[in-house]
């Protein structure tokens, strides 16, 4: 817990990549943009605004370029996104992404249905991949999907996790995200695997990025916070979802946990009034009720009017409590 100077938090918005990615709807390519401007003045570290991947494999991004090329980057904001092989890592490069999200699974069995690749495939990619940013002097950071269980394997071995994080430390990327994708992590099992994530690799940055699949999501951030993480990635709205990941659904909402991480003291660098506002454009793009709750009912201290009739009840109150004074 914080005591004197608030703990700084490092938040990154993967709602335009991993929200998005599982709408069923196109969302207008302008809409998009609008949408990562104005994420862009909430004071987040870093936007993941799209992903490079295979236009049939993600057609809810498949305008990755267009957006990417035409929205007003934020100094101090880092701008992502998700890429999952070498031609993914040139489209990127050419619209000169300040960062490579790359991307493999824990589980052999999500990373043949996502990647169409063995892990041993991906790991050839993922050093091929890195070698080009490289290069290019952009870094790497390495998202690990099913990290904390796999809806197709059940169990994944944290020995098997802290060896392909060593492998990512290995390539040289700057920073490793352990992703819960279906929301299969719970809260003691979170802060083991963190605390040893970061033991074995104190150089890495660690990010955890929990999904609401169960209503874990929110105790799993306190649990990972409380293991030493303090960067975490979170969708607006609470959408998003991998969908080659079955019974995935949708990230913790940026709102939700914005608020109470901001209610302990924690500094976000995000005020909740501007994620609110954010988070009631997204709604109206997507169509859809949010599965997040704080856009909803409010901030905590949100005031709300007393019930009909109340000046009459406080009157009766206060006439029965005088009259019992005069006794
Ligand atoms: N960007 C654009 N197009 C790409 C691409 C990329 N990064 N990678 C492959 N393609 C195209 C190929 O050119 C080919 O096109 P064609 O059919 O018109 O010739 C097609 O996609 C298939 O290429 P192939 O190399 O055989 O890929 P694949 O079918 O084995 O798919 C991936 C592999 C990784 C590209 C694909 O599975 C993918 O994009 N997955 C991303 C999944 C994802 O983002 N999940 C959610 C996040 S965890
Ligand atoms: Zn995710």
């Amino acid at each position: 817990m914080p005591n004197s100077k608030p703990q700084k938090l490092k938040i990154n918005e993967v709602g335009t990549r991993d929200g998005l990615q599982n709408e069923p709807i196109f969302v207008d390519t302008d809409d998009k943009i609008a949408l990562v401007d104005e994420l862009s003045g909430l004071g987040y570290a870093k936007i993941e605004v799209t992903s490079f991947t295979s236009p049939s494999a993600i057609p809810a991004l498949r305008d990755a370029e267009v957006v990417m090329h035409r929205i007003q980057r934020m100094p101090g904001v880092v701008y992502t996104a998700l890429i999952p092989n070498v031609r993914g890592g040139d489209r990127a490069l050419e619209c000169g992404v300040d960062e490579f999200n790359l991307v493999m699974s824990a589980s052999e069995t999500h990373n043949l249905a996502n990647l169409r690749m063995t892990r041993s495939q991906s790991l050839t990619q993922l050093a091929d991949v890195v070698r080009l940013a490289h290069n290019a002097q952009v870094p790497v950071n390495i998202s690990l999907s099913c990290v904390f269980g796999c809806p197709m394997e059940g169990e994944v071995s944290e020995s098997e996790v802290i060896n392909l994080v060593g492998k990512f430390a290995e390539l040289g990327a700057v920073g490793v995200t352990l992703c819960d994708t279906t929301g299969m992590a719970y809260p003691t099992q979170v802060t083991q695997v963190c605390e040893a994530v970061l033991k074995a690799y104190p150089g890495l940055n660690v990010t955890g990025h929990f999904h609401n699949t169960r209503g874990m999501g929110l105790t799993n951030v306190l649990a990972a916070l409380q293991a030493g993480v303090t960067q975490f990635d979170m969708s607006l709205g609470g959408i998003g979802g991998c969908p080659y990941a079955p019974g995935a659904s949708g990230n913790v909402a940026t709102e939700d946990v914005v608020h109470m991480l901001n209610c302990m003291g924690y500094d976000t660098g995000l005020q909740i009034e501007g994620l609110i506002a954010a988070a009631h454009h997204l709604e109206a793009l997507i169509g859809h009720d949010l599965p997040a709750q704080v856009s909803r009912s409010g901030p905590r201290l949100t005031r709300h009017d007393p019930p009909a009739g109340f000046e009459e009840i406080r009157e009766r109150a206060w006439n029965r409590e005088q009259s019992k004074g005069q006794i």
